[in-house]
């Protein structure tokens, strides 16, 4: 069975237990702030675990597209990738451990007929100082579904707990989170290695393991001080469906499944060389292939800000290490045809988005050869000769009396220069190495570890950035978010009134500050123009119209005008928010909100609505940002 099967069974399976199948949200996160990509299956559904009601009922099951980008320098052995599909079941408040746990192992050992005894199970072992009791429950029916008693491993909340940010304690006011329960499948003919661990288990990095999914018991809700059960705990499953096909075929290597090898294959025809002797350049190179199409699919262009760098650095990445399996042009219009013809029979969206993919990544393909170029150049500037004089400055008198002179070229490659050739003119390590061996350079015994301390420094210092960015934001709801997200909902229809309809949402970010709003608008939006928005966003707050919210069939809900937000997938039912009498609505837009109940909230205490700044974010696409002050 390959992975598409798997999908298509897991669907199945799980609708003729009642499920919903909703579909993939993207994975550019829309009005959370807290993260800029969608990293799990329960992110887009977190406003559902704490009580909203979803519009499609309290069960469902999906394949969330996730895009890890701290993996990225792990890609290279047989199961890391920051891309992968998320397949999903959820109760909202219905069903439990019960019923989850033996349909997970009837899917495993029925469905996709995986042996029971390569099967193992880890729970929850309990954590007193937080209150919450061992898992005893799920080992029990784990053990009545036929899981061994040694195959049972109980772990703390490093492994067994699940929640956004990780730990209990690192978790932030209002978020949920519960203990869990993983199943692991034990591949054949793996040795452990005891690099790892004197003693091998489920959760060792060795590779013997793989884990197939997590059962999240998310019964709990963080406060300022410990925890508050939820009215009604969930269950958010989710289990990797590249490493669920890795299981199906007992290989341990994911990137000979269905959704990955025809790239590998595709990669050693291009370069006429052998998957076996190059597996680190054929693993990164389609890992980042696979990951910068979905994010292009959903709207992301190769930018040097946020996402867009992030998609910039993986298309980069891919082009470098092809230069090693000797393809030296046209990968990306080539590698991007081999993913889009994968997933096209599932994901209509991205057959829909390929003209425009494909023609950026050769836009960026062209534009990175330049930087590469570029690079040699700085480093064979660095490593010639220089004049003893200074060729400007010197006088004529100076320049006869030293000519001939030469200061001697640097001899060695030192990790200041790598990190500088790396960072300011793109230039890989990787080459810089190359290079400086072809030349006899020496490269300096500390060039890595000073590379990695510039490098670190490098990260503290943009986490320390995003980390202001996006501070508070809506994933928390607090009072002040959630005024701005109302108000951004009346910026939206403001911007449509005055520039045009051909105004559409592209990305939102709201943060206790202010809201960040891209949308598309070919020119810059004149000080008249929003001067006009202000105003009617302004009129808005004092005309203090209700906020309201229904159910609706989708394609009604586009029928009526509600707005949406590009590379945004729907279900066959939404909530869609009103704002102004639902006869005669000023706006109506499709969202999970949460929202004021009324305009008049948001001017509260005199408060206006600002346009603070206008800018350009991509091609075709504006930003503003604005806030209540
Ligand atoms: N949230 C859990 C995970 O990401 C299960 O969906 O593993």
């Amino acid at each position: 069975m390959n992975a598409q099967e798997i999908r298509k069974k897991y669907f199945e399976y799980f609708q003729e237990k009642g499920h919903k199948v909703i579909p993939r949200a993207s994975l550019v996160p829309q009005d959370d702030p807290t993260t800029l990509f969608t990293g799990s299956g329960m992110q887009p559904l977190v406003p559902y675990l704490l009580g909203e009601k979803h519009p499609a009922g309290k069960r469902l099951v999906n394949s969330q597209t996730c895009f890890r980008a701290e993996d990225m320098d792990e890609v290279g052995d047989n199961r890391h990738t920051t891309f992968f599909e998320m397949l999903g079941n959820w109760s909202l408040g219905d069903y439990y451990k019960e019923e989850q746990l033996p349909w997970f192992w009837e899917f495993l050992t029925k469905e996709l007929k995986l042996p029971k005894d390569r099967l193992w199970a880890t729970c929850f072992e309990g954590d007193k100082k937080l209150g919450i009791p061992r898992d005893d429950e799920s080992a029990a029916i784990w053990k009545k579904l036929g899981v061994l008693e040694d195959k049972i491993v109980f772990y703390g909340a490093e492994h067994n707990w699940w929640s956004r940010e990780g730990e209990p304690s690192r978790m932030r006011d209002g978020e949920p989170g519960g203990p869990d329960s993983e199943v692991f499948y034990e591949f054949t003919g793996v040795e452990h290695d005891n690099k790892y661990s004197e003693k091998c288990h489920p959760n060792c990095d060795c590779g013997r393991f793989g884990e197939i999914g997590n059962s999240v018991f998310m019964a709990y809700k963080k406060k300022s001080k410990g925890f508050e059960p939820l009215p009604k705990p969930n269950v958010d499953f989710g289990g990797g469906l590249e490493r669920l096909a890795a299981a199906v075929n007992n290989n341990p290597d994911m990137f000979k499944i269905s959704l990955i090898w025809p790239i590998i294959e595709g990669l050693e025809k291009l370069s006429g060389k052998k998957y076996a002797e190059h597996q680190q350049s054929m693993r990164v190179i389609a890992d980042h292939m696979r990951a910068a199409i979905f994010l292009a699919v959903d709207g992301v262009m190769p930018s040097n800000k946020t996402q867009g760098y992030v998609l910039r650095r993986l298309l980069r990445r891919a082009i470098r290490y092809a230069l090693d399996i000797g393809i030296e042009h046209d990968l990306c219009e080539k590698v991007a045809k081999i993913v889009v013809d994968i997933y096209k029979p599932d994901f209509p969206e991205v057959e829909k988005a390929e003209k425009e993919v494909i023609e950026a990544f050769i836009r960026e393909e062209k534009l990175f050869r330049q930087t590469l170029r570029h690079g040699l150049r700085e480093f064979e500037a660095y490593f010639k000769p220089a004049k003893e004089y200074d060729t400007k400055t010197a006088t004529q008198e100076e320049k006869i009396k030293k000519m001939g002179h030469y200061k001697p070229a640097p001899s060695t490659l030192t990790g200041e220069l790598l990190f500088k050739l790396y960072d300011q003119d793109g230039f890989p390590v990787d080459l810089s190495k190359e290079e400086s061996r072809k030349r006899g350079i020496k490269i300096a015994d500390d060039a890595d570890k000073v590379f990695n301390q510039q490098m670190q420094e490098q990260r503290k210092r943009s986490q320390t950035a995003s980390a202001g960015m996006f501070k508070g934001g809506l994933a928390d709801h607090s009072e002040a978010v959630v005024k701005l997200h109302t108000t951004t909902h009346l910026m939206y229809r403001a911007l449509k009134d005055v520039l045009g309809d051909h105004v559409v949402q592209r990305g939102s970010n709201i943060t206790a500050e202010r809201t960040r709003f891209d949308f598309s608008h070919p020119q810059k939006v004149t000080p008249e123009q929003l001067k006009k928005v202000e105003d009617i966003v302004n009129q808005k707050i004092k005309e203090d119209l209700p906020v309201s919210w229904k159910e609706e069939k989708t394609p009604e809900a586009f029928k009526k005008g509600a707005s949406g937000a590009f590379g945004d997938k729907y279900g066959d039912r939404v909530k869609v928010y009103t704002i102004g009498d639902p006869a005669r609505p000023f706006s109506r837009e499709i969202c999970g909100g949460p929202h004021v109940e009324h305009t008049g909230i948001i001017g509260e205490g005199g408060k206006r609505f600002k346009i603070v700044k206008e800018e350009a974010s991509s091609a075709g696409v504006r930003r503003i940002k604005a806030t209540l002050q």
